[in-house]
């Protein structure tokens, strides 16, 4: 079983979310950025990662989403500043869900990530963002030592189901 992590990540949570899942997995195995992939056919099981932007899947990863093969086993993974169950984590997960859904999705994987201080200070200028900013802040250590470790076994354990 050939297996891809791919993911979009601008400011790095996204990215050490895929290498910790990267590193959990059995050969043979690649890892790029979604910008890098140009071709999944050889490939029996896709992992693909983003942040959330503005509680939705970033506006790059929405083409790439459509565009997976039908029937392709993938797990999706998220990082996402805000509190975890609140509207501003939940709805991307459900939108990519939907764009990838002629995949067989073998699971989903969130986690929190710091928000980059440019973020925080362009978000903090509107007071609608106020309460975002505010969750924000305990997001400032993520992805940590057991998000990752989750990471790792949310890896392993999707490869045993995609060889069932
Ligand atoms: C422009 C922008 C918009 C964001 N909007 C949200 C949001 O709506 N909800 C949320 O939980 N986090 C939001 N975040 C925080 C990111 O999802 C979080 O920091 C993520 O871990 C970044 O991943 P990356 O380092 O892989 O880019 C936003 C970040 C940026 C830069």
């Amino acid at each position: 079983m050939r297996i891809l992590v791919t993911y979009h990540s601008l400011t790095g949570n996204t990215r050490m979310v895929a290498e910790a899942m990267y590193e959990a997995l059995p050969e043979p195995k690649d890892i790029k950025p979604v910008a890098q992939v140009t071709d999944l056919s050889g490939y029996d099981l896709v992992f693909i990662g983003f942040p959330v932007h503005s509680h939705s899947v970033p506006a790059r990863m929405e083409p790439f989403l459509k565009s997976l093969p039908a029937g392709l086993k993938t797990a999706l993974f998220m990082t996402h500043g805000s509190i975890p169950g609140t509207r501003l984590a939940r709805e991307a997960m459900e939108q990519a869900l939907i764009l990838a859904g002629q995949t067989r999705i073998l699971g989903t994987f969130t986690c929190r990530g710091k928000v980059s201080e440019q973020a925080m200070e362009i978000l903090s200028r509107s007071p609608e963002h106020e309460l975002w900013t505010e969750m924000a802040v305990t997001a400032r250590n993520h992805p940590d030592h057991h998000d990752l470790e989750d990471a790792r076994t949310f890896a392993r354990w999707v490869v045993n189901l995609a060889r069932q």
